[in-house]
């Protein structure tokens, strides 16, 4: 499958900044930058600039204290607190990141986009890897530009206005408890559009994901099913993907929008540590803006 990405091709020389693609298709390594120094605006709308043209940014050796990683989130939006996942104490919106030998499951292993059964699912997340295993515990990427650029004319007619459940409960219910986190009555439950445009770039972007979204509105069960399953396998396709090697400080920053991710837990019983700010996001719509 061709994935090479024509939007993906800077729009101009960047003046600030380093900007390294990983893949013709998704992913950029950042340098030139310290996000714990105060980020001078030029910068900041490079780091925007590159956020929309690769879909995910990594940048290494930052080292960020919880209050840096926090305001650093702060500059592209407020903060969203998890309906679910333990944060680190004096910072709410600090989710925490944590596997070790005695974890029975790792965070973010399916793939999906943050939070997307909120009716208001996050913009980006930014997540931080302070301590990595020796070996493994990488992040999978894939752009859901580039999934639904490849899909048929006649499928992408057929998603066209459908809309799709997507569910916390079966997510989140008893996912924490060995960590000492209490349910909530009710975990959050959203309908999105199927294929979503982008609030910045105009484009548009298959939005249903293999942990959160459960069936297609107005569908009977067998077909929905059936629909789903061959957009779960679709959508992660290696040609949409590149891959991430973490080293202790790095930090990703990616837009839950348009890309999924998938965290690989094959480092057991080594510890993988990090802490994740997430931003908040707006309804997602399908048609011009
Ligand atoms: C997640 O935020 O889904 C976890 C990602 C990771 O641990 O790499």
């Amino acid at each position: 499958m061709a994935s090479q990405d024509a939007a993906r091709q800077p729009a101009a020389p960047y003046r600030h900044l380093r900007v390294d693609q990983l893949t013709p298709t998704i992913g950029a390594e950042i340098s030139g930058i310290d996000l714990g120094e105060p980020i001078p605006d030029a910068h900041l709308r490079e780091i925007e600039r590159a956020f929309a043209e690769n879909l995910v940014l990594f940048f290494r050796d930052q080292h960020l204290s919880p209050r840096q990683q926090t305001d650093f989130g702060r500059r592209f939006g407020d903060l969203h607190h998890h309906p679910a996942a333990p944060f680190v104490e004096g910072h709410p919106e600090l989710m925490i990141i944590a596997a070790d030998e005695n974890s029975s499951r790792a965070n973010g292993e399916a793939w999906h986009s943050d939070v997307s059964c909120d009716a208001e699912p996050p913009m980006g997340s930014i997540l931080q890897i302070l301590e990595c295993p020796p070996t493994g515990g990488d992040t999978l990427f894939a752009n859901m530009y580039s999934a639904y650029d490849a899909l048929s004319d006649r499928m992408k007619a057929h998603l066209d206005g459908l809309e799709a459940v997507h569910d916390g409960e079966h997510v989140y219910r008893g996912l924490y408890a060995d960590l000492g986190v209490s349910d909530r009555p009710l975990y959050p439950r959203a309908h999105h559009p199927v294929v979503r445009t982008h609030p910045v770039t105009g484009r548009k972007a298959l939005f249903v994901n293999s942990a959160f979204t459960t069936r297609i509105v107005g569908l009977p069960g067998a077909e929905s099913d059936a629909l789903l399953r061959y957009l779960f396998a679709h959508l992660i396709h290696p040609a949409f993907q590149c891959r991430f090697r973490w080293t202790p400080g790095s930090l990703a920053f990616w837009d839950n929008r348009c890309a999924q991710h998938h965290a690989i837990w094959d480092y057991w019983p080594a510890r993988r540590y990090g802490h994740r700010v997430t931003i908040k996001g707006c309804k997602p719509i399908q048609g011009d803006l």
